[in-house]
């Protein structure tokens, strides 16, 4: 399976700070918003990932996280010309996802799971045929992917942005995909807010009842960092988890380490890098056997 990380929003909603600063490279506590999308397919066990980023920000991105070797995974950049939508992304991915299965995870959305429970949730996904999406419940799903269920807790629609929602269970920026899911996102044709949506291909699949919906129960956590607001909300709700359990949430050269990716004399050098950092020296003392 191959990943993919969406990260070419302009990022208006958080204007004037994403101005000269593309929104996934903001920092949410101890490190930057992208990292916790990229965790996420590393947790998955993914390691073949594509970064979509906005024009002229390839080389923004690639100082950051390299080709990859930092968590034992191999990283490209792709850029998307004009922002058409999230459906877009398997149009600019298509070579880079080939004849595999994919998982999308929108740069800028943070997920959490106690204990093992987010890797389970994924290991799960990524069985699955058709396509797999989660279903978290809000107080104000209006701003998001809506997904109504009957009586027997069966997915029978999905609305975007819907003035009057049907539940409260939203569908977050994680998904997985048969390979059908390039030529299903040919056949979106753009709402009413210019854009392919994600929601239209979920909806294809749901016809075609191929679209399992997972419930994220309270064990989980999911954050989005749409303004100024949620950005400072989810940097405590991090430093608040990592200082109760004393491990780092997204912490991608761990994930790495902990998944075969990377040797502990590489996890070691990452962390002699950034020894200055509280950063630096959790993947020192990681590497020590430590912690
Ligand atoms: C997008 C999707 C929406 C999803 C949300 C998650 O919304 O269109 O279905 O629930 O991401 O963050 P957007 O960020 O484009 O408003």
């Amino acid at each position: 399976m191959k990943g993919i990380v969406l990260a070419a929003g302009r990022g208006t909603r958080l204007y004037p700070i994403t101005k000269p600063v593309p929104k996934p490279l903001l920092p949410i506590y101890d490190k930057p918003l992208i990292y916790y999308p990229l965790a996420v397919l590393l947790e998955a066990g993914i390691r073949d990932i594509l970064i979509i980023v906005p024009p002229g920000e390839e080389s923004t991105f690639s100082d950051l996280l390299g080709d990859g070797a930092q968590c034992g995974v191999k990283i490209r950049y792709k850029v998307q010309e004009i922002p058409r939508g999230i459906a877009d992304a398997f149009m600019v991915g298509e070579e880079f996802i080939g004849n595999d299965s994919v998982c999308l995870a929108l740069g800028d959305n943070i997920f959490y799971g106690r204990d093992d429970t987010l890797k389970q949730k994924l290991l799960h996904a990524k069985e699955n045929d058709g396509a797999t999406v989660f279903g978290y419940y809000v107080d104000d799903p209006r701003p998001f992917g809506v997904v109504e269920f009957d009586a027997e807790g069966k997915a029978i629609s999905i609305e975007e942005k819907p003035a009057h929602p049907k539940s409260n269970y939203i569908v977050p920026g994680l998904y997985f995909y048969d390979n059908r899911v390039i030529e299903i996102a040919k056949t979106v044709t753009p709402s009413a807010r210019g854009e392919l949506e994600i929601t239209s291909v979920n909806n294809v699949y749901l016809e075609q009842e191929q679209l399992h919906v997972v419930p994220l129960g309270p064990e989980f956590q999911w954050l989005d960092a749409g303004n100024a607001e949620s950005l400072l909300e989810a940097a405590t709700v991090i430093r608040n988890l990592q200082k109760e359990s004393g491990f780092m949430v997204a912490c991608i050269e761990e994930i790495g380490w902990r998944e075969g990716f990377l040797s502990t004399e590489e996890l070691a050098a990452v962390g002699e890098k950034m020894k200055a950092t509280d950063y630096g020296q959790y993947l020192i003392a990681l590497s020590q056997r430590k912690l």
